[in-house]
């Protein structure tokens, strides 16, 4: 069955929004300055256009015309994601999801217009569509777009027929969509019919600034294009009204202006605001300006515009100031999917994502790597958090530009006057990016060169330049060329990469764009501890004491020293604050989604939630034990315990015991290192420039023993003085381990050697890689002595450190740890009770504790909101967890669990955190992962009532709950 919108509820619709705005108290017309009648005939209507769409995947021949009989195809509500509901393909790369994005897909959905709208203007908003859409009409190509995550409008006047059936379709091809992640596939955006007056604002036609703002003053610059579609000129006016954050007038401004026929103009008017309200990440105040055009008397178009009053700069020595302050950023990287949802984008899930991120102490957040959808802006705007809006990935062969086509420079120009137009009013917008890890030229196909990174940024500045434009920079050569001068700041991902851009451009602010990269599975621990980051578990999950990370990158607490150290930067912004769909780093492929995230894929916040949190909001009482206490296995053995808090030491207790008490700064005792301070020598040194033997044992991992040409035959050797036992080897090169072949040999009198280690050169991973390596040996010798035998990569044998250990030893890697964790490292596991009681300057601040669960005996469900809006696009997060008959979480039950949803809601999606797992998202059952799952229900459109909803599991004591839409 066909399904009609009927545009008339819609456009009453349209009027409320217009007249409600954000604010209730700006309903009052009159101190708006409006009258009901006066906008009753506002001219723009502005339709939700997301249901009742039919969808068909595939080639279908003819789809595009009206007549088309679509009445088999599946009855769809926008947002749609074709993909995400599978099947995952197992053998694929985990790259991309391994779910099935890439293909053709239809759109239909028939609509009609009232007569009376006869001569108005029909629009059509997408504000994303993945990808490459081809918009027809009643049959006719209508409109086009190539790159899947950027708004466009088309102009839908010329096909539409205002007496009768009009049926819109949409071709979606994603096969030459670029990508490092999932994508999705679909109409994945809201889509809006806009139908106004022949004479109108322009599409994002509005853009307000401040140009002096102080503590009594603000001046606000709007400046509004008009357009004119008839073929007169004619006469408007222009009135501005501004309302302050309670809804009151503030200001108003008129002003005649004669449009062009078939033409536009742009008008420009200064108003002031007395006192003006700040926004602020800690008191995000929003305005709103009224613009009402008028021909005559009459109302022909009228726009609604949020913008903020704010002061903020970057500086090269001291970071970012926002009106006037310093305000460190503490900012996360989010991708656009939604997890179990994939890329469809609801409001409620970005709320979610943002609010669980605000929990932690997130102020800022970075769209990588392409334009957001248009409602996060909003939600950032209310919520109080700066972004950066980014426009592409690795344009050089990620953007969707099929080979090269079109050119970078008109494309460019295409995308980011979208970008820019579309988002310049929101206030949390303070960078625009103009792109992800471009490579330099020449190497690159297309990579940035500094005439392509000139018209990128100088396309942005050309539609705002009130904020910085940088990018995100990876290759630290880069700075050694011009390439980079005419952006105003940059960001660096990774590994202090920005320290050589900082000596050519020391006047120029830095972000730290992308940190971390930390890696791990919620709920999975795994001993002993790797010796080093990129020491991974074999059963494919990265383990929960956050002590990996990728290769190129580091654990958390190596960047809070960081930024600690180079105050100049701005603050970092982590790799990333959930999990995504695709790029499952170290696991590539066997997984299909990420280990990155600081929550998981679910939003359920892992281990390192806590270690964040405990340093961002040091304000707020955090204590957090980790790993759980089920570990029947080791009984007797050894199982660490950290504690993740913003007390700066705690005791911590085990079954009623004190294991003692541990202090932030401090470093426990290490076994003597035989070799550091001992005669040492090498097959060259050169005293002049202090490449001598000694630096690498000197304790000083800022000296090092280089060899004098870059020839593979060169060796190193220590004198211990004496016998020792020689169990553990730590050696820290200058160059990737990964470069260097080596044979390590030992003797008790320096002319019989015994080889205990031997390693070659590896190509992986293609990236960097770790400096520091450890070997277990197992010897006794006086003499140590490490030969090179293969140099690959362009390097020369180089050490910084040599360490010769009785016994392991930790990685002097996580002596930072010690700084910001509190760490108990040789606990015996007894089943039982963990206690940690913390303290902050010398005050108690509370306990946490850890209970041993039994066996898993009930289910738990805990709902994020009881009451819902009956929208269809409203959803509920319900948390499923397993308990043992006490109430006690079991952090290992993996039951099955199988739900049914009684009343007006259905299941939007389930999942569990589990990388590996290839269970459909969409299902009404799923597997606890440590214990835990997620079930996402949605509401429907116009149905409101009770949901109870029940969840059931062999074994298990079943659980209901109920919510409630209204
Ligand atoms: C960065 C890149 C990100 C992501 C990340 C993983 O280099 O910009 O998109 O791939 O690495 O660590």
């Amino acid at each position: 069955m066909k399904t009609r919108i009927s545009i008339v509820m819609a456009a009453v619709i349209g009027v409320l929004i217009f007249l409600s705005g954000c604010h209730p108290a700006a309903r009052d017309g009159a101190r708006a300055g409006l009258s009901m009648e006066n906008s009753t005939s506002a001219g723009r209507r502005l339709v939700n256009f997301n249901s009742a769409w039919r969808f068909a995947k595939g080639d279908q021949p003819g789809a595009e015309t009206a007549d088309f009989d679509d009445s088999a195809w599946q009855a769809v509500r926008l947002p749609h994601d074709w993909a995400i509901s599978g099947p995952f393909n197992a053998k694929e790369n985990g790259y991309a999801g391994k779910l099935p994005w890439k293909g053709v897909g239809w759109y239909r959905k028939t609509f009609t217009i009232d007569k009376a709208d006869s001569g108005r203007r029909v629009y059509f908003d997408f504000d994303g569509v993945m990808a490459f859409p081809k918009v027809y009409v009643n049959g006719q190509l209508a409109g086009e777009w190539d790159y899947g995550y950027m708004s466009f409008r088309v102009d839908a006047m010329p096909y539409v027929k205002y007496d009768g059936t009009n049926v819109i379709a949409v071709q979606v091809d994603t096969r030459n969509h670029g990508t490092r992640w999932y994508p999705g596939a679909g109409i994945y955006r809201k889509v809006t019919m806009t139908v106004c007056e022949p004479v109108h604002v322009a599409h994002w036609g509005t853009f307000i600034t401040t140009p002096d703002v102080s503590d009594s003053s603000a001046t606000i610059r709007v400046q509004t294009t008009i357009d004119n579609h008839l073929d007169v000129e004619s006469e408007v006016t222009v009135e501005v009204v501004l309302l302050d954050p309670d809804g009151r007038v503030v200001a108003k401004g008129i002003k005649k202006e004669a449009i062009p026929a078939a033409g536009s103009r742009e008008l420009d008017q200064l108003l002031m605001v007395t006192n003006p309200r700040r926004w602020d990440i800690t008191a995000p105040k929003l305005y709103t300006a009224r613009t009402i055009i008028r021909v005559g008397k009459k109302i022909v178009d009228a726009d609604v515009t949020t913008f903020g009053i704010r002061t903020f700069r970057f500086t090269a020595d001291d970071g970012f100031y926002l009106n006037g302050r310093r305000v460190q950023l503490y900012g996360v990287n989010l991708h656009h999917d939604h997890g179990p949802l994939g890329a469809a984008f609801y409001t409620r899930a970005m709320e979610r994502q943002l609010e669980i991120m605000r929990q932690m102490g997130v102020n800022a957040i970075r769209t990588s790597h392409n334009p957001p959808s248009p409602e996060l802006l909003d939600l950032c705007d209310r919520m109080g958090l700066v972004v950066w809006d980014e426009a592409f990935d690795k344009w050089d062969d990620k953007a969707d530009r099929v080979q090269g086509q079109p050119p970078l420079e008109s494309y460019g120009e295409k995308q980011i006057r979208n970008l820019v137009m579309r988002d310049r009013n929101h206030p949390c917008v303070v960078i625009w990016s103009i792109g992800n890890e471009i490579g330099n030229q020449p190497y690159d196909r297309e990579g940035k060169s500094p005439e392509r990174v000139k018209f990128m940024g100088d396309f942005v500045r050309k539609y705002d330049t009130t904020r910085p434009v940088g990018m995100s920079c990876h290759i630290p050569g880069t700075a050694d060329e011009p390439i980079l001068d005419s952006l105003d700041l940059t960001g660096w991902n990774y590994a202090r990469r920005y320290a050589n851009y900082r000596q050519h451009y020391p006047d120029k602010p830095i972000i730290y764009s992308e940190s971390a990269s930390t890696l791990s599975t919620r709920g999975f621990y795994e001993l002993p501890f790797p010796n080093g980051k990129t020491e991974f578990s074999k059963q494919l999950q990265v383990d929960s004491y956050d002590l990996n990370s990728a290769a190129w990158s580091d654990i958390p607490d190596v960047e809070f020293k960081l930024m600690e150290d180079d105050d100049f930067v701005a603050g970092e912004m982590v790799w990333t604050g959930f999990d995504y769909i695709g790029e499952p780093t170290p696991f590539s492929q066997e997984a299909r989604s990420s280990y990155f995230g600081i929550v998981d894929l679910c939003g359920i916040p892992k281990d390192r939630f806590y270690l964040y949190r405990s340093y961002w909001r040091p304000d707020v009482t955090t204590i957090h034990i980790l790993p759980h206490w089920n570990w029947p296995d080791r009984a007797g053995q050894n199982v660490p315990v950290f504690v993740y808090t913003n007390g700066d030491s705690a005791e911590l207790f085990l079954n009623g015991k004190s294991l003692g008490r541990r202090t932030k700064g401090r470093l426990p005792e290490r076994p003597d290192n035989f070799a550091q301070g001992k005669p040492a020598e090498a097959s060259s040194v050169e005293s002049d420039n202090g490449h001598v033997a000694v630096n690498a044992n000197d304790a000083d991992r800022s000296t090092r023993w280089c060899a004098a040409d870059a020839g593979a035959e060169q060796w190193w050797q220590v004198d211990l003085g004496e016998v020792r036992p020689i169990r553990y080897l730590a050696i820290e090169f200058e160059k990737e381990a990964k470069n260097y072949s080596y044979e390590i040999k030992v003797s008790t009198d320096a002319s019989t050697w015994q080889s205990i280690v031997t390693k070659s050169t590896s190509r992986s991973p293609r990236w960097g890689g770790p400096t520091r390596i450890f070997h277990e040996a197992d010897a006794q010798a006086r003499y140590v002595r490490i030969e090179f035998t293969e140099l690959g990569g362009g390097t020369w044998a180089s050490i910084r450190e040599f360490g010769v250990y009785p016994e392991k030893v930790e990685s002097d890697y996580y002596a930072v740890t010690y700084k910001y964790r509190l760490r108990w490292n040789d606990v015996v596991y007894e089943p039982g009770e963990l206690k940690a009681v913390a303290y902050k300057d010398g005050k108690k601040i509370g306990q946490a504790i850890m209970l041993t669960a039994g066996k898993p005996a009930k289910i738990r469900l805990t709902p994020d909101r009881r009451k819902l809006a009956a929208t269809g696009e409203d959803l509920c997060y319900i948390l499923v967890e397993a308990l043992d008959n006490k109430g006690t979480l079991c952090p290992l039950a993996e039951n099955s669990v199988r739900f049914k949803i009684d009343g007006p809601a259905e299941i939007a999606g389930v999942g569990n955190g589990n990388p590996l797992s290839l269970e459909p998202f969409q299902s009404d059952s799923r597997k606890l992962f440590y214990g835990k799952a997620m079930l996402i229900l949605r509401t429907v459109d116009g149905q409101a009532g009770r949901v109870r909803i029940t969840a059931e599991s062999e074994d298990l004591a079943p659980a209901e709950v109920t919510v409630r839409c209204r």
